[in-house]
C-alpha cells in the first residue's frame, strides 16, 4: 500500500496510451531480460544508411569504460529528423515560433521549409570551412535558426557544442577555446522578457579572450553590430545564394553528435559527448511514450536550446518523431504571468514541458493568469530538471490540468541524454513529486552511501546508480576520458553514479531527493559551487570563498556565499553589490549569488579541509544539528558563522 494520494491513469486516456500497465511490465522486463532483441527491435525507430548487427558492447570498470551501441550501423541525424518526414509530412508544420513579444507574428515552419534551411546552412558551413568531425559552438537566442544550425552541423557531420545565451563572454571564451571550435554560430541581439541581450558583441569580447574563429551572424533584431572583415559573416546574404542541396554525410552510430558542457563537483564544467545513434534512438523513444505523443499533436517543451532538455525535447525527439515542436523565445511572466498559458491557447498546445521553477513562480501570482486562458486543448503536462514540491505539483495539476491530465515528473541528466525515469501517462498512479519508474533498459539501484552495497528492500532510501547502459547515456568527456571514468564509475564500483540521492517507497517507487554532491540547482539550472567559489576568488579583494546551496522558494535552491576578504578589506553593502557583479561578469547572471555572508574565518578541519556540511547546515537555517564539531582547528568560528547568518527564515 503507498503512503501517498495516487492519481491514476483516466480511463479515456488509458484507451488511448502508446503504453497502458501491462504493455509497461511486459517492455519492462523484455527490455531487462533480453536487451539485445529489445534493442534490436527499438533501434529501427530510427533509419539506418548501413543496418546494425552489433547492439551493444559496454564496459562499466574503472579503467576500461568503454560505451557503444548499435556500433557498425551508419545514420544521419539530420536526414532522421527531417529528410525521411518530406513525402508524408512535407507540408505539415515542424516548428511553431513564437516570438519574445507577443505582437510579432508567430512563424509556423513547414518540414519542406525545415529541410530547405537545413540544406542551405549546411552549405554555408562548408562554405565557410566546416565538414565532418569540426566543432561548432552556437550561441543563439530561441529562434528556429538554432534549430537549423543543430541540425546543419548533423547533416555535414560536424559536432555541435551550444552555449546558454546566457552566460558571459568569459565562460563563452572557455567553452570555445576548450572544443577548439572553427565556427560561432550567433544573432546580433536575443530578444528575452523585452530586453535585448547583445550576443554579438558577447562573441566580439570573448573573441578577445579566446582569439579568433569565424563568426556566422542571424539577423534577429537587426541592431548595428561591429562585423570583423574575414572573420565574421551575416547569415541573411549567405544563406540566400546558398544551394538548398546537400548530401547528408553517413555517421557511425558512435561519432559524436555534440557536446554539451555541464557542471560538475569540481572544477571547470565539462564537456559531455553525445553520439549519434544510440542518442537519437532514446531521444525519439521517450518523446514519444513519456508524453504519450500522437500525430498532428503540438508539443512545447519551454526549456532553452542552451540546455539539454532543449537538445533532446525540442529539437531531436520530436523532429524524429515527425511531431510538431513549439518554440519560444521569451519567458513565462513577458508581458505578464499568463505567457505560457496564452501560448498554449494560441497554438492549441497538447502536450506541455516545463521546470518546478516556473511553475512556483506562476503559482505566486494567482490564478486568475491561468483560469482567463482556455487550456482545453492540453492533455497531458510534464516536468523536469529538479524535485517538484507536493504544494507547486498540486497547483500544476488542478490550476492548469483542471485536475483530469496527468503530470509526468521526468528525471534524468546531461549525461543520461533523455529520461530515465518518469511515469508513463497510461500506465502509473501518479504520486506528487515522485519520478516513479524506470523507462525501458533502465536499471536503478539504490546504495548505501558508506558501504556502497545494493540495498534491495523497500523503503529505502541511498544514493542512485544505474547498473547497465542505456543507448542515450554519454560516452565520455570531450577530450578527458579519465575524468569521464572518475566522475561517474570510480566512487561505486561497476555503476553509473548519478550524483543524486533518492527513495524508493513501499511500493517500490522512486522519489528523486536532490545532488548528494556539490552540484546545486538554481531555478533548474545546473550549477557547481566550486565554479562560484573560483569565480569569487578570482576578485581581487577576496581572499577565501565557499559556496553552499541553501533552501529557496521559487529558484529551489539559492546561491549562498561565505566570503572571507583579504586583510584590510573592509566589509561593506558596495562590495556585496560588486562581488555579485563580479561573478554574473564571469559565469552569468544564472550564478548571481543571492546571500553573501562576511566570514571571517571558514570552518576547517586541521588538515585545512573545509567542512561544508556545517556551512550548509548554517544556510539553511538549521544550525541546531551540527553534529560533531569536535574536529574543527578552531570550533569558535562556527559561532560567528551562526551569529552573523544570512537566512534566517
Ligand atoms: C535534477 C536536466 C528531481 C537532478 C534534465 C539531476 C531532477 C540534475 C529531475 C540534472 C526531476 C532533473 N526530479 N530532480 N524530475 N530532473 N533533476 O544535467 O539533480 O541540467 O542530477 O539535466 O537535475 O540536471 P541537468
Amino acid at each position: 500500500m503507498s503512503e501517498h494520494k495516487t492519481y491514476p491513469p483516466a480511463a479515456d486516456f488509458v484507451k488511448n496510451a502508446h503504453v497502458d500497465a501491462a504493455k509497461y511490465e511486459e517492455m519492462y522486463a523484455a527490455s531487462i531480460n533480453d536487451p539485445d532483441t529489445f534493442w534490436k527491435e527499438h533501434g529501427q525507430r530510427v533509419d539506418w544508411i548501413k543496418p546494425f548487427t552489433k547492439i551493444k558492447d559496454i564496459d562499466f570498470t574503472l579503467g576500461n569504460v568503454s560505451i557503444k551501441w548499435f556500433e557498425d550501423g551508419q545514420l544521419n541525424v539530420a536526414a532522421n529528423c527531417v529528410d525521411r518526414h518530406l513525402d508524408k509530412r512535407g507540408d505539415q508544420t515542424a516548428i511553431i515560433w513564437e516570438a519574445d513579444d507577443p505582437e510579432e507574428p508567430s512563424k509556423h515552419i513547414t518540414y519542406r521549409e525545415l529541410s530547405e534551411q537545413v540544406n542551405k546552412l549546411s552549405n554555408v558551413y562548408k562554405e565557410l570551412g566546416v565538414g565532418r568531425g569540426d566543432r561548432v559552438v552556437l550561441y543563439m537566442p530561441m529562434i528556429p535558426e538554432a534549430a537549423y544550425a543543430m541540425l546543419a552541423c548533423a547533416r555535414i557531420g560536424a559536432i555541435h557544442s551550444i552555449v546558454f545565451a546566457g552566460f558571459s563572454p568569459e565562460a563563452l571564451a572557455a567553452r570555445v577555446s576548450g572544443c577548439e571550435a572553427k565556427l560561432i554560430v550567433t544573432a546580433d541581439q536575443a530578444p528575452r522578457g523585452g530586453r535585448n541581450t547583445a550576443l554579438k558583441s558577447n562573441v566580439d569580447k570573448a573573441l578577445e579572450i579566446s582569439g579568433d574563429t569565424k563568426v556566422l551572424m542571424v539577423e534577429r533584431t537587426g541592431a548595428d553590430v561591429d562585423m570583423k572583415d574575414g572573420r565574421d559573416f551575416a547569415y541573411g546574404p549567405l544563406m540566400e545564394k546558398a544551394s538548398a542541396e546537400c548530401e547528408p554525410e553517413a555517421m557511425n552510430a558512435e561519432d559524436p553528435l555534440f557536446i554539451l558542457y555541464t557542471s560538475g563537483s569540481t572544477g571547470a564544467p565539462k564537456g559531455v559527448v553525445h553520439t549519434t545513434g544510440g542518442y537519437l534512438v532514446w531521444a525519439a523513444m521517450t518523446h514519444e511514450i513519456t508524453f504519450d505523443y500522437h500525430d498532428g499533436d503540438v508539443y512545447w517543451c519551454t526549456a532553452d536550446v542552451g540546455w539539454v532538455t532543449g537538445h533532446s525535447y525540442i529539437v531531436y525527439g520530436p523532429l524524429a518523431n515527425g511531431a510538431t515542436t513549439l518554440m519560444f523565445e521569451g519567458v513565462p511572466t513577458y508581458p505578464d504571468a499568463s505567457r505560457f498559458w496564452q501560448v498554449c491557447e494560441k497554438h492549441k498546445v497538447a502536450q506541455f514541458y516545463t521546470a518546478p521553477t516556473a511553475i512556483r513562480a506562476l503559482m505566486g501570482q494567482g490564478n486568475e493568469y491561468v483560469e482567463k486562458c482556455d487550456l482545453s486543448s492540453l492533455k497531458l503536462l510534464g516536468t523536469v530538471g529538479e524535485p517538484i514540491n507536493p504544494e507547486a505539483w498540486e497547483w500544476y495539476h488542478n490550476e492548469v490540468g483542471k485536475g483530469k491530465i496527468p503530470i509526468v515528473d521526468t528525471w534524468w541528466q546531461t549525461e543520461t541524454g533523455g529520461h530515465l525515469m518518469t511515469p508513463l501517462p497510461g500506465a502509473h498512479a501518479l504520486k506528487p513529486g515522485a519520478a516513479m519508474k524506470p523507462f525501458f533498459g533502465v536499471k536503478p539501484a539504490v546504495l548505501d552511501p558508506q558501504s556502497g552495497e545494493e540495498i534491495t528492500e523497500n523503503p529505502t532510501e541511498g544514493v542512485l546508480v544505474i547498473t547497465d547502459s542505456w543507448p542515450g547515456q554519454m560516452r565520455t568527456v570531450w577530450g578527458d576520458h579519465e575524468r569521464f571514468e572518475k566522475t561517474y564509475f570510480s566512487d561505486y564500483k561497476g555503476y553509473y553514479f548519478s550524483g543524486d540521492g533518492c527513495r524508493r517507497d513501499a511500493d517500490g517507487d522512486y522519489w528523486i531527493t536532490g545532488r548528494v554532491d556539490d552540484v546545486i540547482n538554481v531555478s533548474g539550472h545546473r550549477m557547481g559551487t566550486a565554479e562560484v567559489e573560483s569565480a569569487l576568488v578570482a576578485h581581487p579583494k577576496v581572499s577565501e570563498a565557499a559556496v553552499v546551496g541553501y533552501p529557496h522558494n521559487i529558484k529551489g535552491q539559492g546561491i549562498y556565499c561565505y566570503v572571507t576578504l583579504m586583510s584590510g578589506e573592509e566589509p561593506s553593502e558596495e562590495l556585496r553589490k560588486e562581488l555579485r557583479d563580479w561573478v554574473r561578469k564571469e559565469i552569468g547572471p544564472i550564478a548571481s549569488p543571492d546571500l553573501i555572508q562576511w566570514a571571517p574565518g571558514l570552518p576547517k578541519t586541521r588538515s585545512g579541509k573545509i567542512m561544508r556540511r556545517i556551512l550548509r547546515k548554517i544556510a539553511e537555517n538549521d544550525y541546531g544539528a551540527l553534529g560533531d564539531t569536535s574536529t574543527l582547528a578552531d570550533p569558535g568560528v562556527v559561532d560567528e558563522l551562526i551569529d552573523n547568518r544570512m537566512n534566517r527564515e
